[in-house]
């Protein structure tokens, strides 16, 4: 079963093909980051506008350098939440019209079981069940991933999301957006144990997390201090260390009050080398095994909705059918989502 996956939930256009013999037959993707970073965050209705000018092109490329056809493709997958509603009706409308006019059945795909699955992108990819840590720009939860469709939420934060964090922080450390990836690099010149910035929660017998304080203390940290290069570096460690910390420290607490010993990591900031190499020392210690998606696949793409699609399709007995009409679900508890 061929299946052809289409992302548009914020700032990437995406487009890939699933093969469930095959794999992952092609994939292609614009980032609208840098049409973005003059207002400094997603401007919802320049990114709806952009997904239509780039879908179509993006998906006559894909074809092309998959060597494939459309008349080859079983079925067509697209992320139907959550996210910005404009920007995922661009997505749905262009599926679905795609789909009936060539009579195919539709896959409303959730954006966060898509990151849940992207290890399955990867060799090796993990078993079920597994733990999964989703830190993306707009998510950080922990969850127990039984099946496919069988998802539970074991906490998640309590306000800002760790990229939302990672991007405030950067921000008020005069990078530009999205500022993560800055941030970190940043770090890399900072000197441990200058700084140090509160750990939100980790005491808190829960797998729930907070990030919006410890933004608050970097804001702090930074109009106290003349900000010269070394002390923004110093300070941009200081919040890595904070925030990797509590991601490692809940994630142990998942992983041993449930007894798995499999963790996925996966959404953008799943990307930091340090929350990486943290969860390496300490998982290895204890003999679980983590998996990280490939890095182009932490981030938004199609890939991950094109699988999520053909898993589903294997799991379904009857194809849905198509009649040009659509819905999209800009919020979207992934707990509910069928088995
Ligand atoms: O999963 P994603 O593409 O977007 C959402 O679906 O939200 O993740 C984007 C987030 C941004 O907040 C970005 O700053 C963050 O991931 N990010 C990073 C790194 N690379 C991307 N955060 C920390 N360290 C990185 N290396
Ligand atoms: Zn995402």
């Amino acid at each position: 079963m061929l299946v052809l996956g289409i992302e548009t939930s914020c700032d990437e256009t995406g487009a890939a093909l699933y093969d469930t013999q095959r794999g992952l037959l092609g994939h292609t993707l614009h980032s609208q980051v840098n049409m973005h970073r003059e207002y400094g965050g997603v401007v919802p209705e320049l990114a709806s506008r952009d997904h239509i000018r780039r879908v179509l092109p993006l998906t006559r490329q894909l074809f092309r350098e998959s060597n494939v056809s459309l008349e080859a493709v079983d079925a067509i997958a697209y992320t139907q939440g959550p996210g910005l509603a404009g920007a995922l009706l661009t997505g749905a409308g262009f599926s679905s019209a795609l789909a009936f006019g060539h009579n195919l059945p539709v896959l409303n795909i959730h954006h966060l079981e898509g990151h849940l699955l992207s290890p399955f992108l990867s060799d090796p990819a993990p078993d079920f069940p597994f733990i999964a840590l989703l830190v993306s720009g707009g998510h950080t939860q922990l969850m127990q991933v039984n099946g496919i469709g069988q998802y539970r939420l074991l906490g998640e934060t309590v306000d800002d999301a760790a990229g939302e964090a990672f991007d405030k922080t950067a921000k008020l450390l005069g990078l530009n957006y999205p500022g993560g990836k800055l941030l970190a690099e940043l770090a890399a010149q900072g000197q441990a144990g200058r700084f140090r910035l509160p750990r939100p929660m980790l005491n808190s017998h829960d797998l729930n997390f907070s990030f919006s304080g410890l933004k608050t203390a970097a804001a702090l940290l930074i109009n106290r201090h003349e900000a010269n290069n070394q002390i923004r570096a110093d300070i941009a460690f200081a919040f890595e260390d904070a925030i990797t910390d509590v991601l490692v420290r809940k994630s142990l607490t998942a992983l041993s009050a449930t007894g798995l010993k499999q963790l996925v990591v996966a959404g953008g900031v799943g990307a930091n080398s340090r929350l990486r190499q943290k969860l390496l020392h300490h998982l290895t210690k204890i003999s679980v095994t983590v998996f990280f998606p490939e890095l182009e696949f932490c981030t938004d793409n199609g890939a991950m909705i094109a699988l999520a699609g053909a898993l589903r399709l294997q799991q379904l007995n009857k194809l849905p059918g198509t009649n040009g009409s659509f819905t999209v679900k800009a919020r979207w508890n992934l707990e509910d989502l069928p088995q």
